[in-house]
């Protein structure tokens, strides 16, 4: 619920702290933003609309059709164990940038106990409006909310004991200012084995085979890197979960749908797959 995290969030425009009245979340110098019939809240300055270069409403429904057929369990088991594996602050939360239709951010949260009857909150961030209406019916505990996380994180400094960042923009310099001093951030990303029986196959996007390093090279200012490893696994997909991946990814903005749903008639079905990740945690540099 958005009530959770209100605590935790400020205004775009003056970053002060923000009040829930009504379904208006309002700053002291009287900026508002009303909270959309699904839940979420609008925080991008200047009233833009929640879409931006975010996720389409067909990508979003691919990405929550594909992550319902369990194909992504395992990755979402790994960081939620990253998660429960350090401090949990009583009055902190988690923040997750680019959290899509909040599917990690929930089972972190599922995981992560709650201590003197009161358990974690999680700050779902993402600049679809699309995501962000799952997100916020993702967990009882999750407050979504629009934001470009280019521009800055509508969320006070140092807030945040976990950070997640999958398959997201990340900002460095805000990353590490929601981030609490002792706290962690958990980054995912693919590597080039991702998808790769499917990417000469299919004719999608190549990941760059020096990611690992220039994402930890990006961050280097702001985190050390603490712990990294690579997740690799098989998925048996039917051709519905080939093209529900296509269209979730980035191909989706690349790829000419006819050509590659002709090419993924060709292909034996089950068809197997292999999901690689790297999973790195990093603490933020003093
Ligand atoms: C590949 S999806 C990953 C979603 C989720 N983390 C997951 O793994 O299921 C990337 C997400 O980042 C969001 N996004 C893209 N640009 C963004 C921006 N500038 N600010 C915030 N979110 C953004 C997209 O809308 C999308 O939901
Ligand atoms: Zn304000």
């Amino acid at each position: 619920m958005l009530e959770d995290v209100v605590r935790f969030l400020i205004c775009p425009y003056c970053a002060a702290g923000l009040a829930l009245a009504e379904r208006t979340l309002r700053c002291r110098a009287g900026h508002t933003f009303d909270v959309a019939r699904q839940g979420y809240v609008n925080l991008l300055p200047g009233g833009s609309r929640p879409a931006g270069s975010g996720d389409t409403a067909a990508m979003v429904a691919a990405r929550e059709a594909f992550l319902a057929k369990g194909h992504y369990a395992p990755l979402a088991r790994c960081v939620a164990q990253h998660a429960s594996a350090g401090e949990i602050a009583d009055d902190g939360c988690v923040v997750d940038v680019g959290a899509g239709t909040g599917y990690h951010l929930a089972e972190v949260l599922a995981r992560l106990p709650a201590r003197d009857g009161r358990a974690p909150a999680g700050v779902a961030l993402d600049i679809s409006k699309y995501a962000l209406r799952r997100a916020a019916r993702a967990h009882p505990r999750i407050g979504a909310v629009a934001c470009d996380a280019w521009t800055g994180l509508p969320v006070r400094s140092g807030c945040a004991y976990l950070v997640l960042n999958v398959f997201a923009p990340r900002n460095g310099a805000e990353l590490r200012r929601v981030l609490r001093d002792q706290g962690r951030l958990v980054v995912v990303t693919p590597t080039a084995r991702h998808l790769a029986e499917l990417v000469p196959r299919l004719g999608l996007l190549n990941v760059d085979e020096r990611k690992e390093e220039r994402v930890a090279e990006k961050l280097s200012p702001y985190f050390d890197l603490v712990d990294r490893h690579r997740l690799e696994y098989g998925m048996r997909l039917t051709h519905g979960d080939v093209r529900a991946l296509v269209a979730m990814g980035p191909s989706a903005w690349h790829t000419d749908p006819q050509a590659t749903w002709a090419r993924l008639a060709e292909l034996p079905e089950p068809f197997e797959v292999t999901a690689s990740v790297t999973v790195a945690e990093y603490r933020g540099k003093r």
